[in-house]
């Protein structure tokens, strides 16, 4: 991981899975390849193994389940998505919240297993304490935003500062921002309030020509971070 970081969270859109989501995923890795920069996907549990095998980009869970190996129905483990090539995982998601005690105990796995972290968290407040967990990224998001179109940027640009504020306090954490972000102008500002990186989901898996959305957010990404 290193910024300008973008992650693309492909919930569970009807492009999200399924030869659809193997197409934008080979469309946004010829744009990340054609600017060196990395781009995170984080996909459903089912297309982990395929995008793995198809697209040569970091492949992150969208979730981890915070049981223990054994008699868990359902369960979606870190092992097991170690086991198929995922690079890391989202935790804590604002659509799939977790307590602090199974993030913690989910982190300790992670890091055992050598999987990177994008820990989420709804508030500035909870930046620090958090970071003390030591994910790999804070990627902070006010769920009121989340899938509106209006980005965190221009409606909570206070949320960003804050949050690096607080991610200062501790040393090696990315602060990463999600919620609404739509346009590069939102990508450039939520990178010059201090975000190593953007969050976003809607913007890119609803749009009609995602490659071009995710080209420009990387133009904007980069601009913003050597002016
Ligand atoms: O994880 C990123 C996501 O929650 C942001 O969603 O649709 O507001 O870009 P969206």
């Amino acid at each position: 991981m290193k910024p300008p970081i973008i992650v693309i969270n492909f919930k569970a859109y009807e492009n999200s899975f399924g030869n659809k989501a193997i197409e934008l995923g080979k469309k946004i890795e010829k744009i990340s390849k054609e600017h060196s920069v990395e781009i995170i996907l984080s996909v459903p549990a089912t297309m982990i193994y395929r995008m793995v095998q198809e697209v040569d980009l970091p492949i992150y869970a969208e979730h981890v389940d915070p049981v223990p190996l054994g008699a868990y129905t359902g369960a979606i483990l870190p092992e097991m998505i170690k086991d198929v090539g995922a690079k890391g995982t989202l935790i804590n998601h604002s659509e799939r919240r977790l307590r602090a005690d199974e993030i913690d105990d989910v982190l300790k796995r992670t890091k055992k297993l050598g999987l990177s972290s994008i820990l989420c968290v709804d508030r500035y407040e909870l930046v620090y304490p958090f970071s003390l967990l030591r994910p790999d990224a804070i990627l902070i998001e006010p769920p009121e935003l989340i899938g509106t179109g209006i980005s965190v940027s221009k409606a909570k640009p206070e949320v960003i500062t804050k949050a690096v504020d607080e991610i200062r306090k501790s040393e090696g954490i990315y602060l990463i921002a999600g919620a609404g972000i739509t346009t590069s102008e939102d990508v450039y500002k939520a990178l010059k309030l201090g975000a190593h990186g953007i969050g976003v989901a809607s913007a890119v898996m609803k749009a009609k020509e995602p490659e071009k959305v995710v080209e420009d957010f990387i133009t904007s990404a980069l601009k913003a971070i050597s002016s």
